[in-house]
């Protein structure tokens, strides 16, 4: 369908929002409104969000709002959760909320939901086994993309909620993505055949990056044990059985997944594996309990309080109108050090898109650029670039309250850190003693998203949000946020490479002829 006129008039009304708001400096929007924080803040599942900091007010918003009621959120965010094909170029229905449902909810139909809890019971019966077991030391999660991203950011980031007490161990949980097989080399270097499971994670088994190391492991440990030992070292998720069945996995190490969830919305499915065999069945379920709360949130809540649709409405706002095509994102916390890079897959892959759902153009600028580092590293790097370039980023600062490593006298310097930035952002500073050297202009826009600690609950909800806020731009900007048809073709492009790569008889186009024989001779002429 191509833009209503409804849509077009919501667009428009909203420019003279923008020109109004750039007119007077962003500081000055708590000045003309003392309660402008209790206004401009809301709550949802333990995590407060302060946009009071964004360069919107009452009248942007509600501007917002008409766009997001001229796009029909409230119609998309029902399809979704009612399980409808919204997932149109795939054929596919979008459930992931279905995978952090408990027993009763009933969200894709009871037939679903049966199905999601008897996998999930499986799962996390094998992962306590494999923690309390004894036999596996060490486990390596080998997949890429959804299939790595999710699960490592939330192993990094709940270390500290292993769920054992002191003196006991689990294995030490890893992942290795890349193709080059370095990551995985280094961790062979020093793991033990005897005591190591691999996790094969990918929902097709046909993705080059993790049957390539997949295949590095199998004969590492058919090498060391023998043929006849490798079902014990391997389990693995997919949609793929027959891939799984030519592997060779054991039909009791094995888990599916669904066609209807996506790779980067899946680390609650099966593909968790690796993550609940760290934390622990109950840790486990505390993460979906507080994804699923903030679905609730997002289905049940007025749009002025609602976390995920606020989000939504000012990414669009900060892209489309403030011209801010990135968005920094800021952890001051450093175990959520992979939060960015998670972040990255999820909201670029599903909203890196040009043409609208029905295939036509788009209209509107759509993904960030995804960035971010912990915001004390980050603070000592490129603030700089932040406070006085000229390239702009829209900013989010996540802080934990409390500290996840024990060290509250150390919190309260990263949480002080976080605030005096939040500050500097906002009133910049000039005048009298101040060269254009040290001029900060001030007026940077950001979030502040406040959790209450760093637990399974709170991170839950928070990648939640982010999927959702992810859903709400993509519904203004009517693109698909579940294809990501852009990375298919190097895909098969590389398959072509390769094969010229081993053999210089296979003709090759005239851009790469040059590069080819270049990286051939540098390589010793050789192939594979
Ligand atoms: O290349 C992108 C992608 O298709 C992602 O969407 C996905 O998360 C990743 O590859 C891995 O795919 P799979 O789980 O099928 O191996």
């Amino acid at each position: 369908m191509p833009e209503t006129p409804q849509q077009a008039a919501a667009w428009a009304a909203l420019e003279p929002h923008r020109k109004r708001l750039e007119a007077a400096p962003l500081a000055s929007l708590f000045e003309r409104d003392p309660q402008r924080f209790e206004r401009c803040s809301a709550q949802a599942a333990g995590i407060i969000l302060d946009w009071s900091r964004q360069r919107l007010d009452a009248a942007a918003l509600a501007s917002l709002a008409d766009l997001a009621e001229a796009a029909d959120l409230r119609g998309a965010i029902e399809a979704m959760f009612r399980g409808e094909t919204i997932n149109t170029t795939e054929g596919r229905a979008v459930l992931h909320t279905a995978l952090r449902q408990p027993a009763g909810a009933g969200i894709g139909g009871t037939e679903i939901e049966a199905e999601v809890l008897a996998e999930r019971s499986r799962m996390l019966a094998f992962a306590e086994s494999v923690r309390t077991g004894g036999r596996y030391r060490t486990v390596i999660n080998l997949g890429i993309g959804g299939s790595d991203l999710g699960p490592a950011m939330a192993v990094q980031a709940l270390r500290h909620h292993s769920g054992v007490s002191a003196g006991q161990s689990v294995p030490a949980v890893h992942f290795a993505a890349n193709v080059d097989g370095c990551a995985l080399m280094d961790l062979l270097a020093s793991a033990d055949p005897r005591h190591t499971l691999f996790v094969i994670c990918s929902k097709t088994f046909t993705t080059q990056e993790t049957l390539a190391n997949a295949r590095v492991a199998r004969e590492w440990i058919a090498g060391a044990l023998g043929e006849a030992a490798v079902p014990a070292h391997f389990a693995a998720v997919s949609v793929n059985a027959a891939a799984m069945d030519a592997f060779g996995l054991a039909p009791d190490r094995r888990f599916r997944m669904w066609d209807w969830v996506g790779g980067r919305y899946s680390m609650w499915s099966s593909i968790g594996l690796s993550l609940a065999i760290a934390i622990g069945a109950r840790n486990f379920e505390a993460l979906l309990a507080g994804a699923h709360a903030m679905d609730r949130h997002f289905r049940e809540a007025p749009w002025a309080q609602n976390l995920p649709v606020l989000m939504g409405l000012i990414g669009v706002w900060n892209i489309d109108l403030a011209r801010l095509p990135t968005l920094a994102v800021l952890p001051y916390d450093s175990r959520l050090a992979r939060f960015p890079a998670f972040l990255q897959q999820l909201d670029m892959e599903s909203s890196g898109k040009r043409v609208t759902r029905d295939g036509e153009p788009v209209r509107h600028g759509t993904a960030p650029v995804v960035w971010g580092e912990p915001g004390n590293e980050a603070q000592h790097s490129f603030f700089q670039m932040l406070h006085q370039g000229t390239a702009r980023a829209a900013i989010d600062l996540i802080l934990t309250l409390r500290s996840s490593c024990g060290r509250e006298d150390l919190q309260e310097l990263a949480l002080s850190n976080a605030l005096a930035q939040a500050e500097a952002f906002l009133h910049g500073r000039s005048g009298e003693g101040v060269t254009t050297h040290q001029v900060h202009e001030g007026g940077r826009p950001l979030s502040v998203l406040l959790l209450p600690r760093l637990d399974p609950a709170s991170l839950g909800a928070l990648v939640a949000l982010y999927e959702h806020k992810v859903f709400v731009q993509s519904v203004l900007w009517g693109i698909n946020a579940f294809d990501q048809f852009g990375v298919e073709l190097g895909k098969k492009i590389a398959t072509e490479v390769l094969a010229q790569l081993r053999d210089p008889s296979v003709a090759a186009s005239p851009s790469l002829r040059g590069l080819l024989a270049r990286v051939r001779a540098g390589r010793g002429g050789g192939g594979s």
